[in-house]
């Protein structure tokens, strides 16, 4: 196994995959606030939702994460970017969250996107917070109690924007 990461746009036959991420990702419930339930459909409707672009990080051929990018707003509000990320349990802690991370901001702002925001970024999704932190997304707004963790009841939300 190498530790070389690719990243690339996200193809058709990646679609399978990317429901198996998004899928137990959503179930843990732990992260989004998403129903866990969501469909396959509907999980493609948000994911793949209009103007979107969606990404697959590859290691040795296997994709090993997810991410989508698009605009946070429509209107006067779309030139701010939101994106959403996801890496299998398996996976976490060997650096492929922060590659992605670093790929969407490189890709914002290659599109002309003049910030990012994250809108909804639970305060107990430590290694979520701190990865964000250290590309450069500072905490802005604090939404208490907006989620319910399955363990760990009401617990903050931050919101987390940065200039590009
Ligand atoms: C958040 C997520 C994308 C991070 O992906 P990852 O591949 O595990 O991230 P990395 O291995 O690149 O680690 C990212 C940072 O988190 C830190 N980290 C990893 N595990 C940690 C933990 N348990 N506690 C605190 N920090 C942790 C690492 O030190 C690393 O920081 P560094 O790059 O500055 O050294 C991944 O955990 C995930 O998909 N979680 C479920 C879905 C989710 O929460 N998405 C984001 C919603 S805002």
């Amino acid at each position: 196994m190498t530790n070389d990461i690719n990243i690339r746009p996200a193809k058709d036959p990646d679609r399978d995959t990317i429901w198996e991420i998004f899928h137990e990702v959503i179930a843990a419930g732990d992260t989004y606030p998403i129903d866990p339930e969501m469909c396959r459909e509907d999980a493609f409707a948000y994911w793949f939702q209009t103007g979107a672009r969606a990404f697959v990080a590859e290691r040795d051929g296997h994709i090993v994460g997810i991410y989508t990018l698009h605009s946070n707003q429509a209107g006067g509000g779309a030139h701010v970017a939101n994106a959403a990320f996801m890496v299998p349990a398996v996976a976490r802690g060997q650096g492929i969250g922060r590659a992605m991370g670093e790929h969407c901001l490189r890709e914002a702002r290659r599109l002309g996107f003049r910030a990012m925001q994250f809108n909804f970024v639970v305060s107990t999704n430590e290694s979520a917070v701190k990865l964000w932190q250290n590309l450069g997304m500072k905490i802005v707004a604090t939404l208490p109690g907006a989620f319910r963790h399955p363990e760990k009841g009401y617990v903050d939300v931050y919101v987390m924007f940065r200039s590009l």
